[in-house]
């Protein structure tokens, strides 16, 4: 495919020089007339593992050139991708000035284009970006988006030092687009790399690289926490974290990765409250540690401030344990939630089968009339007769059979907190506690390979 780059700097001249090895055709396009030189010399333009080596090769089988000149560049190819720079402002906004001189560019080429032609954004830029980009585009041409032209997230994954084995090896290859034959096409770029494809919303991969790099620096701020912690009581950090990596199941994995309501029981608040005081008392700090349970604070406050800004007073809980499957109250969030409603007057119900069995065994019930009698007072036995009464529902667990209640359900405001996916009726108003839209059974991209 024909394919031009604007932004000669660490990521365009990475794709320039592998997409060219893939056996594509590439003009690469910068504002800075050294960078222009230096590829139209054979040479490349930063310094990289082995992309001295690829540059000088795929220069000499004539697929790469360069040029200032932004009009050749769109006009000879299919598919532009735009690698310029987006630097933070002083305040930590995205200076965007590079992406939209370039979009100014590409729009008055694409005035003299009658072909279909892809954007790709494969700079890090904010969600709304490529909306941005492209009613831009639509306004200073007057042509459609999807149908004259497609702007497209195609975020790029690679670490400077390691750039090209990363360009070869992804984690995965991530495209947002609203157009099908823009999406083949980008497709077609990637499918000699051995990553899966993924093809999804615009906004959702405008986000992904924000969402990646913010988890990574989380990840080295607690190694580094819990080094600081060991080191001050005489133990091997990279022990201890190398059996961390170990369980692939709860620590390296995709468990506790779903946004929902906050966390609770017996174990996670007391344990993490533990660690706290150790490091505190070993005069170690841990802001990152510290300020989990701040977070969980906020995710209950969430929920209430959801709650309150509903006038219907009448509120149905459908699980009040701290999770699925368990009649364990102990610092389970929801009964925390309850209680707050409760002493601001709103009239509760709580329809939850495990506390209710426990109740009937007895096992549990001297821990509820201990401490929470005045709950107790609220369960119902019955799904239906709380799905009568109140006028919200809040789902606080993840339990199969309020799935199945749900179904029935009409005329309601709902607060789920756990992605419970019930086919809703119409008539619900639905609010996912913190995602945007109906919750959805499967994910919304589709893979390849
Ligand atoms: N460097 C990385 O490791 C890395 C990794 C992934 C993503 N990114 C993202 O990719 C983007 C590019 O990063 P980079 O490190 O390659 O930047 P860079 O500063 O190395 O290169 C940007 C290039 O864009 C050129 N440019 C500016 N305005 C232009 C215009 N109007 N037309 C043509 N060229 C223009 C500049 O002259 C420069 O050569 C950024 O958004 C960055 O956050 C970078």
């Amino acid at each position: 495919m024909n394919i031009s780059i604007f932004g000669l700097g660490y990521v365009g001249c990475v794709s320039l020089g592998c997409l060219a090895q893939n056996g594509h055709q590439l003009i690469g396009v910068d504002v800075n007339q050294t960078k222009v030189d230096q590829i139209n010399a054979g040479r490349a333009t930063i310094v990289e593992k082995d992309i001295d080596a690829i540059i000088a090769e795929q220069f000499l089988q004539g697929r790469i050139q360069a040029t200032t000149d932004f009009r050749y560049a769109v006009l000879n190819t299919d598919v532009t991708i735009i690698a310029v720079g987006t630097p933070s402002t002083p305040q930590g906004h995205l200076n965007l000035s590079y992406i939209f001189g370039v979009a100014e560019h590409i729009a008055a080429a694409l005035m003299e284009k009658d072909s279909f032609h892809v954007i790709a954004i494969r700079s890090t830029v904010m969600p709304g970006t490529c909306d941005k980009i492209a009613s831009l585009i639509e306004e200073k041409t007057g042509k459609t988006q999807n149908v004259d032209f497609a702007v497209a997230s195609n975020p790029e994954f690679l670490r400077e030092g390691t750039a090209v084995y990363d360009y070869y090896n992804p984690p995965l290859t991530l495209i947002g687009v609203d157009s099908d034959v823009a999406g083949e096409m980008l497709r077609s770029l990637y499918d000699q790399l051995p990553a899966e494809i993924i093809v999804t919303d615009v906004k959702i991969a405008e986000i992904m690289k924000y969402v990646n790099n913010t988890f990574h620096a989380l990840k080295i701020s607690f190694a580094n926490e819990v080094g600081n912690i060991c080191s001050a009581l005489g133990l091997d950090s990279h022990k201890v974290m190398d059996i961390f990596c170990r369980d692939k199941q709860l620590n390296i994995s995709s468990y506790y990765f779903k946004p929902g309501f906050a966390y609770g029981g017996s174990c996670l608040p007391k344990d993490l409250k533990g660690l706290q005081t150790l490091a505190h008392d070993l005069y170690v700090q841990v802001p990152v540690i510290s300020n989990i349970h701040r977070t969980n604070e906020i995710q209950m406050q969430r929920a209430l401030s959801i709650l309150m800004k509903n006038m219907n007073r009448k509120i149905g809980f459908l699980g009040i344990g701290f999770k699925a499957g368990t009649d364990d109250l102990r610092n389970s969030p929801a009964v925390e939630l309850a209680e707050t409603l409760l002493g601001k007057g709103f009239s509760l119900k709580i329809y939850d089968k495990n506390i209710n069995i426990s109740r009937l065994t007895g096992t549990n019930k001297e821990y509820i009339d201990q401490h929470i009698p005045h709950l107790s007072r609220l369960m119902v036995n019955e799904g239906h007769e709380l799905l009568e009464w109140a006028d919200v529902l809040v789902v606080s667990t993840k339990e199969k059979e309020f799935s199945v209640l749900l179904e029935d359900v009409e005329g309601k405001t709902i607060l789920d907190m756990v992605r419970i996916s019930p086919n809703l009726r119409e008539s619900n108003e639905y609010i996912g506690i913190n995602w945007a839209q109906k919750a959805q059974e499967a994910p919304q991209y589709v893979t390849y390979r």
